[in-house]
Formats: structure tokens, C-alpha cells, sequence
């Protein structure tokens, strides 16, 4: 088993589960659009049939499980799906990235279930501004949200995504809000996946920046030890804090991209930038057995060449990547339906 590499040499050991294509927020840089298409219920993955083929990627080494969305907590009772899971002693890491919206009221019962972390994707401290990036006026439930987490988890990170005018002026005030409550921000440059159609690289701030304003304002920070298969690089600030900088823009990550997703109704992608991905939810609802399923699996890890961040980053003149009329006749292309 230790064997699965893909054709970069590259292991398959962390799988980024998304329960549902639905979200209660419109983020700028993942759901711009007016309107969306939806994946059809009945496709869904009831929690039994995610177990299962989380049970099989296990069985292919697979031992970090990250549950997504767009936004994960809507999907009802998934304390239960958490539970189902976390019998699975194979996996040493169980986390979950939410939006936070709906996490005030969860936290005990998504702990008691056995979620190891979480993480909440935080873009500005201030009300009016995550109205303009959202859409909604849920700020303050979300700043609940987090710190309800900071009392429950003991690794609670922050996921903020930097948009040049947008929310640059608040990296200082980020680190200083998450310091407080014991929670490490990671700065993520903004990325062009698809979804994103109103990228551009004008409001990219490249991970260079951002560390020259942690500097001013910190002095010199210290990088701690690589994280060879994470994709944040991290830093500690004079006073121990420490920051991520997730630079999938400028430093793509790529050749140590150890990781693939399931959406919603059992796509399995191996890129985030990925256009095309493995139906496993038809082969699953056929009755085809776990070791036939990990067959697909395995035959698919060994012939996986992507590197889309590195392709695109190679671009001579990067625009968007997908255009919203693609996007429409499929959603599986969407960030919000690979789970970011
Ligand atoms: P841990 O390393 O397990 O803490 O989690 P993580 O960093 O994978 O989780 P998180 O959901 O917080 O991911 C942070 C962000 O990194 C995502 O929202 C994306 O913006 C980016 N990211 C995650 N996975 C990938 C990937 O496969 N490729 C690229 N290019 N970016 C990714
Ligand atoms: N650029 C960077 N990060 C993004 N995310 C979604 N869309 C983008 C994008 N265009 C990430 C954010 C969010 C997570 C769920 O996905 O970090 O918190
Ligand atoms: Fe924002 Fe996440 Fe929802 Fe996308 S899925 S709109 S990033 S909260």
C-alpha cells in the first residue's frame, strides 16, 4: 500500500470530503454569480455511502479527512456523519472547514462525535465589509461561531482569503483577533479556480506581500520547518504566534499535492483544477464491492499526472479560468462543489 504513488511520486493520503454543493453565504471569490444550479438530491451520498467509500480510500492509505461544502453544517445532523467516521481508527485526522456560520450551536455535539479541528474561514472583522464579500449579515453569528470553536477545539485555525482593496488593510488586525483566541490565521492568496470569474491578478496579493506587512508591523518572522504535504508555509511571530501563508497563486504546491476530493454525489477529483473526475456513486449504488472500488481508485491515483495550479501559474497572460457559462452546464467545476 505504501506503494500508491502517482505518476509524480506523489502518495494518496488526504481525502476533502464535500456533504453538500449548498452555502448559506455568497463569498466573492467562490459563488460571484446571481444564480446556481444545484446537484440533483437523489445523488446525494447519504452519510452510509460516504462511510463506506471513505472506508475504501482508507484502505488505499488515505488517513487525513477533511469535511467541506459549501458550507458543510447544512447538511442536517452531521454530528452523525462525524460519528460514523470517526470509528474508522485508520484515520489520524479528522477536521472540518465551515464557514461558521452555523457552528455556535454544533461545537459539543461535532466534538463529541470526535472532529479533531476546525477550521472557519474568516475574511474581515468588520460587519459591513463581510456583507459586501457575502452578500448576508450573519458577521456576528460567525465571530460567535469561532469562538465557541476557541472553548471546544485545541486547534482552531482561520482561513482568510486576500483580496488587494478588498480586505488587505486587515492582516495585522486578523492575526492580532486570532491570537486571542489561541487560533492560528493563515493569509490564502486568492486563487483562480473555477468559480472564481471575478479574478484577476490585480487583486492577488502575492504571499511576498503579505509577509512584508507581517514584518513592518512584527519584525522579522521566523519560518517553522516545512510542512512537506501541508499547503500553508508557516511562520512564528517574535511573541511565538504563528501565521500560514497558503501561496496556491504564485507558489503552487503541487509537486507534494498529496490530496483529492469527493463531492457531494461521489465525483472523485484529483485536482482542485481538475475538469474532469471518477463517478464513484454509480459503481457504489451498482453493488460493485469495496476492493472493486478501490481498484477504480488505485488504477486512477497511479495515472494522475495534475499539477493544475503549476499549469496555471505557468500562464502567460492568466485571465479566469472557467467562464460562468461553462460553469453552468456543470457544476461539478465549482470551487463550491469541491469544497475549496
Ligand atoms: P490542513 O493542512 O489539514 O490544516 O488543512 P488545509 O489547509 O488543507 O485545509 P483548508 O480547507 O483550510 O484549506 C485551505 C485552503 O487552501 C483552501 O481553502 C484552498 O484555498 C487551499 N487549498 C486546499 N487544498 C488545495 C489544493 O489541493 N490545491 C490548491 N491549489 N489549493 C488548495
Ligand atoms: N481563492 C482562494 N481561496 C478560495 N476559497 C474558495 N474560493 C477561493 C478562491 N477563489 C477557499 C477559502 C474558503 C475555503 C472554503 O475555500 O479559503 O475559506
Ligand atoms: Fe464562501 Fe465557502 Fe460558501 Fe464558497 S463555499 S461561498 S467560500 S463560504
Amino acid at each position: 500500500m505504501m506503494s500508491l504513488v502517482d505518476l509524480l511520486g506523489r502518495p494518496l493520503r488526504s481525502l476533502r470530503v464535500s456533504v453538500t454543493d449548498r452555502c448559506n453565504l455568497r463569498c466573492r471569490y467562490c459563488m460571484p454569480e446571481a444564480e446556481y444550479a444545484w446537484l440533483p438530491r437523489e445523488d446525494l451520498l447519504s452519510f452510509e455511502e460516504i462511510r463506506r467509500l471513505v472506508g475504501v480510500f482508507a484502505s488505499l492509505g488515505v488517513d487525513k479527512v477533511r469535511l467541506t461544502g459549501g458550507e458543510p453544517l447544512l447538511r442536517h445532523d452531521l454530528a452523525g456523519l462525524v460519528r460514523l467516521l470517526a470509528r474508522d481508527a485508520r484515520l489520524g485526522d479528522l477536521a472540518m472547514t465551515t464557514n461558521g456560520v452555523l457552528l455556535a450551536g454544533q461545537v459539543e455535539a461535532l466534538r463529541d462525535a470526535g472532529l479533531m479541528r476546525v477550521t472557519v474561514s474568516l475574511d474581515t472583522l468588520r460587519a459591513d465589509r463581510f456583507t459586501a464579500l457575502t452578500r448576508l449579515t450573519t458577521h456576528a453569528r460567525v465571530l460567535e461561531g469561532i469562538d465557541a470553536a476557541a472553548r471546544v477545539f485545541s486547534t482552531l485555525k482561520l482561513d482568510a482569503v486576500v483580496m488587494r482593496g478588498v480586505n488587505d488593510d486587515e492582516i495585522v488586525p486578523l492575526v492580532e483577533f486570532a491570537r486571542e483566541r489561541r487560533a492560528e490565521v493563515r493569509f490564502i492568496e486568492y486563487m483562480d479556480v473555477a468559480g472564481a470569474t471575478g479574478w484577476s491578478p490585480a487583486l492577488v496579493v502575492p504571499r511576498a506581500e503579505i509577509l512584508a506587512r507581517l514584518e513592518a508591523r512584527y519584525g522579522p518572522l521566523d519560518p517553522i520547518g516545512a510542512t512537506a504535504w501541508a499547503p500553508a508555509d508557516r511562520y512564528r511571530l517574535p511573541d511565538g504566534a504563528t501565521v500560514g501563508v497558503i501561496a496556491s497563486t504564485t507558489a503552487p504546491f503541487c509537486s507534494t499535492c498529496d490530496r483529492a476530493r469527493l463531492t457531494a454525489d461521489g465525483m472523485w477529483l484529483t485536482c482542485l483544477y481538475a475538469t474532469r473526475g471518477l463517478d464513484l456513486r454509480g459503481p457504489l449504488r451498482a453493488g460493485v464491492a469495496p476492493a472493486g472500488l478501490a481498484s477504480l481508485v488505485e488504477a486512477a491515483w497511479r495515472a494522475r499526472s495534475d499539477r493544475g495550479a503549476e499549469l496555471r501559474a505557468a500562464e502567460r497572460e492568466r485571465g479566469i479560468y472557467l467562464p460562468a457559462e461553462t460553469l453552468r452546464r456543470d457544476v461539478h467545476l465549482e470551487m463550491h462543489t469541491r469544497g475549496g
